[in-house]
């Protein structure tokens, strides 16, 4: 009976640190703006779809801005890892070459949802979508 006990304490400690390592990861003000960036992009390509290009540009203004406040934050990555000095700085400068590929490309989105270009919408949400890739290929950890 005691050594259950001592089992059923062990698996809830566990269990709780377990969780407190996925709070402290997921509550980055990055991964905040992350999820209004997946929000935009969804009502982007709902607009896109119903062929509603003019709302779909204004929509390319919110996500601009919420790449830009990324642009200022750290991915936690680079906390977990423990980088510093140097490497953190490398790293960082990385990190904010890939969110000014992006917001080029979301310019580049605008005019041509501005211009109906339906090949160049094409050709610019699938440059968006390959950032995005190499985005969380390198700077976004599983947690
Ligand atoms: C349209 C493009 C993108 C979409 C839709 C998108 C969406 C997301 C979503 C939904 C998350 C998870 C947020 C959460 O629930 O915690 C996330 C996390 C993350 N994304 Fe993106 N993302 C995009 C582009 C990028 C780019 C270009 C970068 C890097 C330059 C990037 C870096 C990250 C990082 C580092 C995280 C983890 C958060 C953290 O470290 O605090 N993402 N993204």
């Amino acid at each position: 009976m005691k050594k259950r006990l001592m089992l059923t304490s062990i698996l809830l400690m566990t269990g709780s640190s377990f969780l407190f390592a996925s709070s402290d990861c997921g509550a980055t003000k990055l991964s905040s703006y992350m999820k209004d960036i997946g929000g935009d992009m969804r009502v982007l390509s709902a607009d896109i779809k119903s062929g509603d290009n003019a709302a779909a540009a204004n929509k390319v203004t919110d996500l601009i801005s919420h790449f830009e406040k990324s642009r200022n934050e750290t991915p936690y990555k680079f906390k977990a890892d423990s980088l510093q000095g140097d490497q953190l700085a490398e790293q960082k400068a990385n990190f904010v070459k890939v969110i000014d590929d992006t917001v080029l490309a979301l310019k580049n989105l605008e005019v041509a949802l501005q211009s109906d270009n339906a090949s160049d919408v094409r050709k610019w949400l699938g440059e968006i979508s390959a950032q995005r890739n190499i985005g969380h290929g390198a700077f976004r950890v599983n947690c």
